[in-house]
Order: C-alpha cells, then sequence, then structure tokens
C-alpha cells in the first residue's frame, strides 16, 4: 500500500509485528493502542443505549488520555532527541491535536448526551483521535524507525508503557504538553485522578462508572523518563 504521506517510508500500519521490533516496540504498541481506539469508536457509533455509549466513551476517554501521556513524556522526547530538535513542526501538531481532545472530552464530561452538541463534539474528538493516527503511523514512526535501532525502539516502548499506566486518567486543562512539566504536573494530577476513579468505581454500574485504574505507582513515571533519558544519551555519544 502507498503512504499517502509520499515521504518514501512505509507506514507502519502496513508492517508486521516482526518488522516494527516485536511486541515490545514502540511502534507495535503504539499500533495497537491505535487499533484498540478505533474498535472503541466504532462500539461506541454501533451503540444505541446512551448509558452504554457513556460508559464506551468515558473508556475510550481515559485510553485516548493514556496514550497521549506516553507520547508526550516519552515518544516525542525521543523523536525529538534523534530527529528533530526542540521546536519540531510535527510533534507541535500533534501535540496542539491531542489539546483539542483533551478539551472535547472535557467539554463532553459537561454536556447533555442527547444533545446535538455533545454528538458534534464526540464527531469532531473522533476525527481528531484518526487523523492523529495517521500523522503518527505514516510519518513519525517511520521517521523514528529510519533513524534508530530495535534495541531503542523497544526501550522507548517499555518506557512508554510506564508512562501510560501511571497517566493521569481525566482531561484537566491547561496541563503542559512538553516535558518537564507535563511529567511534573502529571504525576499528583494522576493521583487525584485515582482516588476519584476509586469513587466512581464503588457506585452503581451506569454511565459515570469508570473501569478501575492500573496499578502502578505514578511517581515511577518520572524515574522512567529520566533512566530513558539516560539511555538515550549514552547511545546517541557511542
Ligand atoms: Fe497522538
Ligand atoms: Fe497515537
Amino acid at each position: 500500500m502507498t503512504n499517502p504521506r509520499h515521504n518514501g517510508l512505509r507506514s507502519v500500519a502496513d508492517q508486521s509485528e516482526e518488522e516494527r521490533g516485536g511486541p515490545g516496540s514502540v511502534l507495535s504498541r503504539q499500533s495497537r493502542d491505535h487499533a484498540d481506539l478505533d474498535a472503541l469508536m466504532r462500539a461506541h457509533d454501533a451503540e444505541t443505549d446512551p448509558d452504554a455509549r457513556g460508559r464506551i466513551l468515558a473508556e475510550l476517554g481515559e485510553r485516548a488520555l493514556r496514550h497521549a501521556f506516553a507520547e508526550e513524556t516519552v515518544l516525542f522526547p525521543a523523536y525529538r532527541r534523534f530527529l528533530a530538535g526542540a521546536d519540531d513542526e510535527l510533534t507541535a501538531h500533534i501535540e496542539g491535536d491531542h489539546q483539542r481532545v483533551n478539551d472535547a472530552l472535557e467539554a463532553l464530561q459537561r454536556s447533555d448526551p442527547r444533545s446535538p452538541e455533545h454528538e458534534e463534539t464526540v464527531r469532531g474528538a473522533f476525527a481528531v483521535i484518526r487523523h492523529d493516527a495517521h500523522d503518527e503511523e505514516d510519518d513519525l514512526l517511520p521517521r523514528l524507525q529510519r533513524a534508530v535501532g530495535v534495541e531503542e525502539l523497544r526501550a522507548i516502548g517499555a518506557a512508554w508503557e510506564v508512562q501510560r499506566r501511571a497517566s493521569p486518567t481525566r482531561p484537566h486543562p491547561r496541563v503542559p504538553r512538553r516535558p518537564p512539566g507535563n511529567v511534573l504536573a502529571g504525576i499528583p494530577l494522576a493521583v487525584t485522578d485515582r482516588v476519584q476513579d476509586a469513587v466512581d468505581h464503588a457506585l452503581p454500574v451506569g454511565a459515570g462508572r469508570r473501569r478501575r485504574a492500573l496499578p502502578v505507582v505514578p511517581a515511577l513515571a518520572a524515574v522512567a523518563v529520566l533512566a530513558l533519558g539516560r539511555l538515550l544519551t549514552r547511545r546517541r555519544h557511542r
């Protein structure tokens, strides 16, 4: 299949797991997460019961926020370190899309699920999430793959997973999208989100109930980012 970006690189979407560097590579982790997000969006659209749609939307929102946090704290800094420098246009563009999804998720928490505005916000958020996955699978990830080896792709993937598990689970306004601000702001927010998640989990099953948060201490996330930074710096200077 031809890569629509015409950058001469094979989209990660057209590669086997082995070509992506195995199941632990950041390319494979990203692709699996994008597929899961897409499946949740399709499940939402196929559902007619408003409460069930609300539950799917809550799960999708948490998953999208975790995914974006792992990208912004691990993947994009690694990409900029190897390829683009601090003022990279591509990661800045994707970070802008992440902010739009964050804002939409926040608006959805306040809107009436039966209103046309709610549906319009959902449609807008889904379009940005899908566009974002294409930017990464067709452009950012193949460029990273060309620049680094499989060992680095797996090291980035391992740190990415730690951050995904330690991420805040709810949308928050005005959170920095780049390190170190996003890591430092994310740790206390992740703690307060887990308290709220525990409260929600005790509620009867309904639109407000969320799945229990993944069991990782948020402070470990900062340690993982620092360790990855040291590893990548060492490899770059070899
Ligand atoms: Fe993204
Ligand atoms: Fe992504």
